[in-house]
């Protein structure tokens, strides 16, 4: 009888090329990270802020796919200059890239063999109701509408259930961390619904208003399926959003992803300070490790 494999009914998984980075950044990384931040569109530059105790590119780290977009450096980095050992996704690759949702997670899951626990996620998003540009958006849920899921396929190794519950994706503790440390530090956060499409097309007036419905106050074409994968793994899941234009808006009112860039290039500072107040707050569950 054929495998699965052979009859061509599932696709290729990408084990192999999760272990070959995995234990590759083992035998690198001078600590372990407990915390995974990927940087979207936009959160990039906070893993520029030193000291950082590690980086490298992704086309170095064997398994490793490569970004191929303007806006994302791909490269990872550790740091634990805020206190919890955290490893820093420079960019981020996307199904529109023509790459496979296996190779779009593969990230989260070197994170979790790593050792990571608490997986913080960063996009840029269009806002589709009253979020102003330039604020964050904390996801608390989602609606997947990319037509795809990453735990399609053979499932991923291990004892990892393949019918993931998603009622509580978001964790409400972190939810509530982040939300706690962007009052003290003046950053405009709002809670609301995250809506991910495939792109890379922006979305038509019809489609913003569909989104906007179906309860969605932001869309991106990210995040989602990392969350996905993050929840069949177990970790704590944080997705923040960075509004960089309203969803469906008139051409001229819209600069596409230029626009997008510029945006977020202007909320730099707010986005290191924030994220920075956050990864120390997050060290507040992690102190059996610090001492
Ligand atoms: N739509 C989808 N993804 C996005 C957008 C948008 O308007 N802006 C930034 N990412």
């Amino acid at each position: 009888m054929r495998t699965k494999e052979e009859s061509g009914a599932v696709p290729a998984g990408g084990d192999d090329l999760a272990q070959q980075a995995t234990s590759y950044l083992r035998s690198r990384l001078p600590f372990a990270p407990r915390v995974g931040v990927i940087l979207g569109s936009g959160w990039g530059a906070y893993a520029e802020r030193p000291p950082l105790a590690f980086a490298e590119a992704y086309e170095d780290i064997p398994g490793m796919p490569p970004c191929t977009i303007q806006g994302h450096a791909g490269r990872l980095a550790l740091t634990d200059r805020c206190g919890p050992p955290v490893a820093l996704l420079q960019g981020r690759i996307h199904r529109y890239e023509g790459y496979s949702l296996e190779a779009v997670t593969r990230a989260v899951r070197v994170l979790a063999a790593l050792g990571v626990d608490t997986l913080v996620l960063t996009c840029a998003a269009g806002g589709l109701g009253d979020i102003p540009v330039g604020h964050v958006m904390v996801v608390e849920d989602h609606l997947n509408v990319m037509g795809d899921n990453p735990l399609i396929g053979r499932g991923l190794p291990g004892a990892v259930p393949r019918f993931v519950e998603m009622a509580e994706a978001y964790d409400p503790g972190l939810i509530g961390a982040a939300e706690e440390v962007a009052h003290i530090n003046d950053t405009r956060v709002h809670r609301g619904v995250l809506a991910c499409v495939a792109g890379p097309s922006y979305e038509t007036r019809a489609e913003a208003a569909m989104l906007r419905k179906l309860g969605a106050h932001a869309v991106t074409m990210s995040t989602v399926p990392e969350v996905i994968v993050a929840r069949a793994l177990q970790l704590r899941v944080l997705a923040l959003a960075l509004i960089t234009n309203q969803a469906g808006a008139s051409p001229e009112g819209s600069r596409g992803h230029q626009g997008v860039l510029a945006v977020s290039e202007g909320q730099e500072g707010m986005i290191g300070r924030f994220l920075d107040a956050l990864m120390k707050r997050l060290a507040i569950g992690f102190e059996e490790i610090l001492e």
